[in-house]
């Protein structure tokens, strides 16, 4: 948990609350969190999911580890201390949008548990819906598919700490959906999470 550092400072309420916010757009928002392996296949559901749900009118935002770790991220590494501040400050954003009404999709590895709990219950605390999504892949089967040839130096010793070789990655306990990719095409991996979104109400109109 980061520690509060500014002193003097005072939350000013707005005038409008996050329901009204919604109503106004037209739909609740929510955090569609989506953790797993390197090339597990998150950022690719992420990037059809959220084709889909624009193309469905739906309000979608997409936030991808490598992307954000070329700008608002760019001064983390991946240290344990980094990774845990990159998906602080991502659960941050994140729930901002939600808040803000925006259904996010976020596609980080975030290999801790208690980081990814944490952001869970940010979004509790604010009574903003979070779903969880285990993107799930046996490690041989990541590994083979290595889009970015990063498994590969990882076993050549030419990356330190990667993620599934030399670095941990600690599976959710209770996601809300699980997705194993290795036996589910992108389109059906896309249309699980709709389901999910539909089941909580989360696709029709506020
Ligand atoms: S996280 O662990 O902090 O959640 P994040 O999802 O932002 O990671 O970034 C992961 C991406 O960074 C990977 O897809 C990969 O392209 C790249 N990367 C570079 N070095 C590493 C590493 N040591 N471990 C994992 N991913 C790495």
């Amino acid at each position: 948990m980061a520690e509060q550092i500014a002193t003097n400072i005072t939350w000013h309420e707005g005038a409008v609350t996050a329901a009204e916010r919604h109503k106004s757009l037209g739909q609740t928002g929510a955090t569609i969190w989506m953790t797993g392996l390197p090339a597990s296949g998150k950022s690719t559901i992420a990037v059809a999911l959220e084709q889909v749900l624009v193309q469905r009118s739906r309000c979608a935002y997409r936030l991808d580890g490598d992307n954000v770790r070329h700008g608002l991220n760019k001064n983390l590494g991946f240290s344990a201390e980094d990774r845990a501040e990159n998906i602080r400050r991502i659960g941050e954003v994140a729930k901002l949008f939600a808040d803000a009404g925006l259904i996010t999709i976020t596609s980080f590895i975030s290999p801790y548990r208690a980081d990814r709990d944490q952001v869970r219950k940010l979004h509790a605390d604010a009574d903003l819906p979070f779903l969880e999504v285990f993107v799930d892949c046996p490690l041989d089967v990541a590994e083979q598919r290595d889009p970015k040839g990063l498994y590969k130096k990882a076993r050549a010793g030419e990356i330190k700490g990667f993620t599934g070789i030399d670095d941990p990655y600690e599976p959710p306990l209770h996601p809300e959906l699980t997705l194993r990719t290795d036996q589910l095409s992108v389109a059906q991996s896309v249309q699980s999470v709709l389901d999910l979104l539909q089941q909580r109400g989360l696709l029709s109109a506020t």
